[in-house]
């Protein structure tokens, strides 16, 4: 059994829906002890609330049990000891390892020596496992994941790339409102600085963070301003549009405290989402019905 989940792309459309469908049972109640018995390690780079809370209350109700690393116990990937040999130690001890990283790339030298299956819980390239879970707010929201169109304002970053990626799976438009420089450098990515064009027929509104951690922080960051999520720019979408956020949030900068606590943002409900989606995730995995 070795099914990586470094990136959107390492599922299906068909594996993303199934994942979804296993998420909206969990929240239905329907839960089992896939992981009895299992071990998993979690090892983290950066700091997280929602994907370290949900990932260790998961797995605890999926009946398995996990071991938590921060750099400060083991370094981080390739500084203590070569990547390659903390994969093969992992590998002895554990089952699945669950891991946030700075370098995407030092992920993929990990997993390709690692033995056990290994998911991304942030990189510097992508966020899969949010992605997972804004989709099954999408869902809960709009009735579908397909079909709808999807305004992501502001950095170009790894949040913004597994969700263009996900539009390119399952068929939503997707559409990145941000200033030139901090586009992302994928050509075939629908990128636009014109607001008003971009934000017309909206169903879906997204923003992160300006500055994501690890990246240096911005100099030019007013250059975003304009692409500030708030009560003027919410209007430019439809009236039913819905507001999402992966948090944390840094409220007066990418967004404004009336939008991030307004009617239409869902960012509390797509927090808890991570919960059920993780669970799902995993259950997949170690059910091996990948
Ligand atoms: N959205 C998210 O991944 O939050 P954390 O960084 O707190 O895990
Ligand atoms: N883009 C943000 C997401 C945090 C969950 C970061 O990488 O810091």
């Amino acid at each position: 059994m070795k099914k990586d989940f470094l990136s959107i792309t390492d599922l299906s459309k068909e594996q993303i829906l199934e994942v979804l469908n296993v998420a909206a049972n969990e929240k239905r109640g329907a839960t089992s002890e896939i992981l009895r018995g299992k071990q998993i390690a979690l090892y983290f780079e950066k700091p997280s609330l929602r994907t370290k809370a949900s990932f260790e209350v998961g797995i605890h109700e999926l009946g398995g049990n996990f071991s938590y690393f921060s750099t400060v116990d083991v370094g981080k990937l390739g500084e203590r000891e070569s990547i390659d040999d903390f994969a093969k130690v992992l590998s002895g001890y554990f089952d699945l390892v669950v891991a946030r990283v700075f370098e995407h790339e030092n992920l993929e030298k990990f997993a390709e020596v690692s033995e056990i299956p290994v998911i991304n819980a942030l990189s510097d390239r992508e966020h899969p496992c949010q992605i997972l879970a804004d989709l099954l707010t999408i869902r809960d929201k709009l009735g579908r994941v397909n079909n709808f169109k999807l305004v992501y304002l502001g950095d170009g970053n790894n949040v913004a790339l597994s969700l263009a990626l996900a539009a390119e799976i399952l068929g939503f438009e997707f559409v990145l409102a941000g200033p030139k420089k901090y586009q992302l450098e994928y050509p075939q990515i629908k990128q636009t600085e014109n607001l008003d064009e971009a934000l017309a027929e909206t169903d879906v509104i997204y923003t992160d963070t300006w500055n994501s951690m690890g990246e240096p922080k911005k100099s030019d960051e007013t250059i975003l301003t304009p692409f500030q999520l708030n009560a003027e720019v919410l209007k430019k979408a439809k009236p039913s549009a819905i507001v999402l956020h992966c948090l944390p949030a840094h409220r007066g900068k990418e967004i404004t405290d009336e939008v991030l606590d307004g009617p239409q943002s869902v960012v509390f409900a797509q927090a808890a989402n991570r919960l059920p989606v993780q669970k799902a995730l995993l259950a997949k995995i170690f059910a091996q019905t990948f």
